[in-house]
Formats: structure tokens, sequence, C-alpha cells
């Protein structure tokens, strides 16, 4: 039975992959590193951390942790400016609808993003107080496919985590809802993985 449902973030509630690319790009090019949107699309709900080892591994140079703190810094610099254009006009569509009935339905709701931003991007969207709980980049010390993000999320919900449902657009996050003993519910690119449980279109026919 699903009493609680934890929403990723990018590219479920809203879609922050092209900013995302945009700025690990400028970061790229000004290192002269190979980076495309096929690479940028095996980052998706990968931290910061893994996703600049990811983009590194194609260099020949070797990189010291400040350096690598320091580019981490400028790409999210640039990627930060860029989420101030956001509005909450780009809430996905289909999602307005689904947490408005959720909390009709007295379903607990929670936010289980990777991202260091997210309370920024909620601000931005105007749902930071909307959520019940929010567990992201800054309360967790291992990346998707981990399952810490969910886990620490259905704690503070107070919600075993069988009873708990994930809505994930990366297939990092769906193996990280697997782990975590939740029900797994996919949309975009996650539609193709073999480990989610229904497709996003089925979680308002089970609670
Ligand atoms: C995830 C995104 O939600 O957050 C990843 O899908 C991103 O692409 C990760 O790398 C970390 O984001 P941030 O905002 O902390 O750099
Ligand atoms: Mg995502």
């Amino acid at each position: 039975m699903i009493k609680a449902v934890i929403f990723d973030l990018d590219g479920v509630i809203v879609s922050t992959d092209e900013l995302h690319y945009k700025a690990w790009k400028k970061m790229a090019d000004k290192e002269n590193v190979y980076f495309d949107e096929k690479i940028n699309n095996n980052l998706r709900g990968i931290s910061r951390e893994k996703s600049l080892e990811i983009i590194l591994k194609l260099d020949s140079k070797k990189y010291s942790d400040e350096e690598k703190a320091q580019l981490m810094k400028y790409k999210n610099e640039i990627y930060i400016k860029s989420l101030k254009t956001i509005t909450p006009n780009d809430i996905l569509p289909k999602i307005k609808s689904i947490l408005n009935t959720l909390k009709e339905k007295k379903i607990k709701i929670a936010i289980g993003s990777s991202s260091k931003n997210a309370k920024l991007i909620l601000k931005q969207i105007g749902l930071l107080d909307y959520f019940d709980a929010i567990s992201d980049g800054t309360n967790i010390t291992f990346s998707k496919p981990h399952p810490e993000v969910f886990l620490k999320a259905a704690s503070m919900l107070h919600v075993s985590p069988s009873n708990c449902g994930v809505v994930e657009d990366a297939l990092s996050g769906i193996e990280a809802a697997k782990n975590a003993n939740m029900v797994a519910f996919a949309t975009g690119d996650a539609l193709h993985s073999n480990l989610k449980d229904y497709d996003l279109e089925s979680l308002l026919l089970m609670v």
C-alpha cells in the first residue's frame, strides 16, 4: 500500500537537463575536454562530484582535489545563474495535477533529489513549502543508485520504505528506489529501465 510518494526533482518536476548541460559544456570547453549531450544523459541523477569524474574521464590530465573543487564551483555558478530564469510556469504539466491529487488524498509527498540546489529550484517554482519533507544533495553522502536519499526522505516522513512510491526520470534513480525497497514509477528516460515497476501514469490508480 502506498502511503507516501517521493519525487525526484530534476527531470520530474522541472526540466533542468539543458541548463546542467550548458553549464558543464562551458566548463568542459574551458578545459578542452570533449563533452556532448549523450554524455550529459548519463549524468542524470548523478551527484555533482560523480558527474565531474565522468566528464574528466576523457581527459588525460590529472586534476587535484582543489582543481576539481574549482571546476565544480565554476560550473555551479553558471548553473545557478541560469536557474534564476526558472518560474512556476516551468513545472512539468502533468506533475501539478498529480501533486494536487496526492495532497487531496492525504498521501504524504517528499522530494528525493541528488541536487544541492534543490531548495533554490523549489523556491523558483514556488513549491518550497509544498512538500512534507525535502531530502536532497545537502543531506546525503552517497549518490544514486545508492538508496540513501530516498531512505532519508522516508524516515523524515515516518513512513516505511515498502509503503513509499518513487517518481524518477533517471535510470540511476529507479535503481536507487529498488535498492530502497520502494515502488518505482518511471517517467522520461527511466521508461527504458528494466527495473521500473510502473509508468508514472499508473501512480494515481494506486493511491
Ligand atoms: C540531479 C541531476 O538531480 O542533481 C544531476 O539529475 C545533477 O544531473 C545532480 O548532477 C546534482 O546537482 P547539483 O545541483 O547539486 O549540481
Ligand atoms: Mg532526475
